[in-house]
């Protein structure tokens, strides 16, 4: 009996980081559970919960100057956020892990020669801001 209530907890466990890891807005899981590796520098985010909302209005401030209002981007500034792969392929902490350091446009990885820069330039936008922007940035991708 004391076995079976045990295999249940699991089986409860087990769906719930199964859950967590399909769910936009949970943290990310860590190389522990299951799903998408997270790299050590990304592990300092996975406990932030995006908040869409506040997202949008942070997105607002800065990162559509060069991702544009519908976050297609704008002609030579920034990339199309909305069908971006590398994005979509990111757990949410990698994601924001990647708005803190930017790619510039001396990095092999960089398509456009045009600088992504750490924090879209504003040094102002907290970690936490980062991950609400994801969100909202999850929110509009296709
Ligand atoms: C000054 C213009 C500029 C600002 C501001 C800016 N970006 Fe970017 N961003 C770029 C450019 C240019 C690229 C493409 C770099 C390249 O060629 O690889 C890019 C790439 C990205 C990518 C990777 C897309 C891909 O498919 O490779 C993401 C995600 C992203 N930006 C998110 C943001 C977010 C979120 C903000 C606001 C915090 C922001 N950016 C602010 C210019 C900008």
């Amino acid at each position: 009996m004391r076995d079976r209530s045990k295999m249940m907890v699991a089986a409860l466990i087990s769906g719930f980081l199964l859950l967590a890891a399909c769910g936009s807005s949970a943290p990310a899981p860590t190389p522990t559970q299951s799903g998408p590796k997270v790299s050590t520098d990304a592990q300092k985010f996975a406990s932030l919960k995006g908040d869409p909302v506040n997202g949008k209005t942070k997105y607002e401030t800065t990162c559509i100057a060069c991702h544009g209002p519908d976050l297609k981007g704008m002609p030579n500034l920034g990339k199309n956020l909305t069908t971006s792969t590398f994005l979509k392929g990111l757990p949410d902490a990698e994601a924001v892990l990647f708005l803190t350091k930017g790619r510039p446009s001396s990095d092999p990885l960089n398509t456009t020669k045009v600088d992504m820069p750490p924090r879209g330039g504003n040094p102002a936008l907290k970690d936490q801001d980062l991950a609400d922007i994801i969100a909202y940035v999850r929110t509009m991708q296709k």
